[in-house]
């Protein structure tokens, strides 16, 4: 590719299915923006999903199919940049085992993620005694309270704390390092991942004598607040998404139940935008979001009329993305574009692999 010149950039998604509004105005609208800038590698973190679950993957496949569907109908161009699924790139595998070498156990025991994740995991396990959760420390505490354990400790007796899950850094270094990324755009909860990454290149590095790795660094770009319907993080787990090519209907439905300000219940009622989910999404769709905000400070809009409208507003992008999602898949969908888009990583990723082998001496 003519490309070469450009810095690196490397990014992945977890294929948990159709994206959602989140995942678009949190990551991939960014996307779209770098691949213009730099040498992109855009891959589906198959792997990665299996290190929380590995009991479910009948829809491992499928959801790949609709993840890439989406980043292509969202602009993501295959001419661009290099799409690829990870575990059609075995490399992937040598390195993050490789890299496992160099990275100390204790590391990964003190990233943030690791411990908030366990409890997000048991959280799902434990569904129907919440009350247990209460505290905003979680389970993994109160049980290592209870029990006399430091929280640490316990975490890593779970049965959900597998070797995978607690290697998930790592895994995510190889990908990252693996094709010398200079970028790695980030929201901040991948910050301890990306430092982590930055770590292990350095102790390889420093281990092989070798300046192989490149440190990459976080490209962290503005991203507006999108909420769920129920006014928490959008997320699939919450149940609370709203989806980037939503149908008509189902947006209507959502809209409908979208958290408003509580305390306005007539259309006179003065109104309190800021923790209003309709009005979040006024200000992201809406160029006169200022003006409505003042109405409904002022009391001069109901609450159904300021749903209404942002249902116009939101509904031409969503028919857009599935009008563009449905060419992708009359084209024959992301199938072929995986299959070469693999080959593509798998040849840059087999230059990589030879110079770690031989700085190895292996
Ligand atoms: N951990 C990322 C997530 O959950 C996915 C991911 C895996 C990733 N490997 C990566 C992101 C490498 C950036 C670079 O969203």
């Amino acid at each position: 590719m003519e490309n070469t010149k450009k810095p690196v950039l490397v990014s992945g998604m977890r294929p948990t299915g159709r994206l959602h509004l989140g995942n678009y105005w949190g990551a991939l609208k960014n996307w779209v923006e770098l691949q213009d800038k730099y040498d992109c590698y855009f891959f589906v973190a198959d792997w990665h999903a299996l290190t929380t679950s590995c009991e479910d993957t009948a829809a491992l496949r499928e959801n790949a199919r609709l993840l890439v569907a989406d980043w292509l109908a969202a602009g993501i161009d295959p001419a661009k940049c290099v799409i690829f699924r990870q575990s059609d790139v075995k490399a992937h595998a040598e390195l993050f085992m490789l890299l496992g070498m160099v990275t100390p156990v204790s590391w990964l025991l003190r990233n943030p993620t690791f411990k908030e994740q366990l409890q997000e995991l048991a959280k799902a396990k434990y569904k129907g005694q919440e009350d247990k959760m209460k505290k905003p420390e979680g389970l993994v505490k109160q049980l290592a309270e209870a029990h006399g354990h430091d929280a640490d400790e316990l975490a890593l007796h779970s049965d959900m704390a597998t070797f995978g899950f607690l290697g998930y850094p790592v895994l995510q270094a190889a990908d990252i390092l693996m094709y010398g990324a200079k970028y790695v755009p980030v929201g901040k909860d991948q910050l301890p991942h990306l430092e982590l990454s930055r770590e292990i290149a350095r102790r390889f590095n420093h281990t092989t004598g070798q300046a192989l790795f490149q440190e990459p660094e976080p490209l962290m770009t503005s991203v507006p607040m999108v909420p769920g319907v129920d006014g928490r993080k959008m997320s699939k787990s919450y149940g609370n998404t709203l989806e980037l090519g939503e149908e008509p209907k189902a947006l209507e439905a959502k809209v409908r139940k979208m958290y408003t300000d509580p305390l306005k219940i007539k259309l006179d009622d003065k109104g309190h935008p800021d923790g209003c989910v309709v009005f979040a999404f006024h200000k992201i769709y809406n160029p006169a979001w200022a003006p409505r905000e003042a109405e409904c400070r002022g009391g001069t809009i109901g609450c159904g009329a300021c749903k209404k409208h942002i249902v116009e507003l939101m509904s031409g992008p969503m028919a857009g993305q599935r009008a563009r999602r449905e060419a992708v898949e009359a084209l024959g969908g992301a199938d072929e574009i995986l299959a070469a888009g693999g080959k593509k990583a798998a040849a840059r990723a087999e230059e990589m692999m030879a110079r770690v082998r031989a700085a190895l001496k292996l």
